[in-house]
């Protein structure tokens, strides 16, 4: 009788173990196979709408110890208790691919997302993928960079748009550029986007838009600016987004 009380209890802790650290084991799809190691496809660095889901498909790949694809495998995203994953828990397809769709909360900022594997052993091998919402003065922000900005600041061209990255004698930073960007003040900013690179003693190949864009549009470019730096940028003494 002894030994079944024993049984029992040991079976109880492990369901109550169990539960509190994967949520989602009991209930997510069986694993064939057991990973080395998670690694980012596609559908980090994302930009998203407060309440919204990402653009872009969240993509991980598992890989065994020799570093070849692993079908079978179960992936389990996380984020914070305001992040929605569709699906959570997902078997990795037959080139170890694992896609899920993230809609992430409403509060504006950085957000550190989890993609989870066991491995043989059930220790889970994780990989934290960054995303990114903008609330409305990030997403004018945006919108500005693309209309007056990113042709100059971006060296990619897309279809939408031919980069003139190439023909500058000087040449400007991306805005996703943390190591750069965090060194100016917002003021600094200011002074730049307002009055144009001789403002700051740089090249007057950055043009002045004081006269094009008024005071709230170049707070929303120092807005869009500040979120998208990577690393990101520290502002001292208030809460900036969430980690
Ligand atoms: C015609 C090309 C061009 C356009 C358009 C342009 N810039 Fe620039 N920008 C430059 C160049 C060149 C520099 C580098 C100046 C230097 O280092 O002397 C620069 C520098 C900067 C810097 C300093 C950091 C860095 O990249 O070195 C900021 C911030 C900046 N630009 C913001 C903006 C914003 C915001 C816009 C859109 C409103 C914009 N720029 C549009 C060419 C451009």
């Amino acid at each position: 009788m002894k030994r079944y009380a024993g049984i029992a209890l040991l079976i109880g802790l492990g369901v109550v173990a169990g539960c509190r650290r994967h949520p989602a084991a009991e209930t997510g799809p069986k694993p064939t196979a057991y990973g080395a190691a998670v690694v980012e496809s596609s559908g980090g660095k994302q930009v998203g709408e407060p309440g919204g889901a990402l653009p872009q498909p969240l993509v991980v790949q598992v890989n065994d110890a020799q570093g070849n694809a692993l079908p079978g495998a179960v992936v389990r995203f996380a984020g914070g208790s305001d992040v929605a994953f569709s699906p959570a828990a997902v078997l990795t397809d037959s080139s170890g691919q694992a896609t899920t769709t993230a809609t992430l909360g409403d509060t504006p900022g950085r957000y550190t997302l989890t993609a989870s594997t066991p491995d043989a052993a059930g220790k889970a091998i994780s990989l934290q993928l960054t995303e990114l919402v903008a609330g409305y003065q990030e997403q004018l922000g945006e919108r500005l960079n693309a209309v007056y900005c990113s042709r100059c600041h971006n060296a990619e061209s897309t279809p939408q748009q031919v980069s003139n990255y190439d023909n500058l004698d000087v040449k400007p930073h991306t805005f996703t550029d943390g190591d750069t960007m965090n060194k100016l003040s917002d003021s600094d900013l200011t002074a730049l986007i307002s009055h144009g690179g001789p403002a700051l003693n740089r090249s007057a190949l950055m043009p002045a838009y004081g006269t094009t864009l008024n005071k709230a549009e170049v707070q929303a470019l120092i807005a869009y600016i500040r979120l998208v730096s990577d690393p990101p940028f520290e502002r001292t003494g208030v809460h900036y987004g969430k980690q």
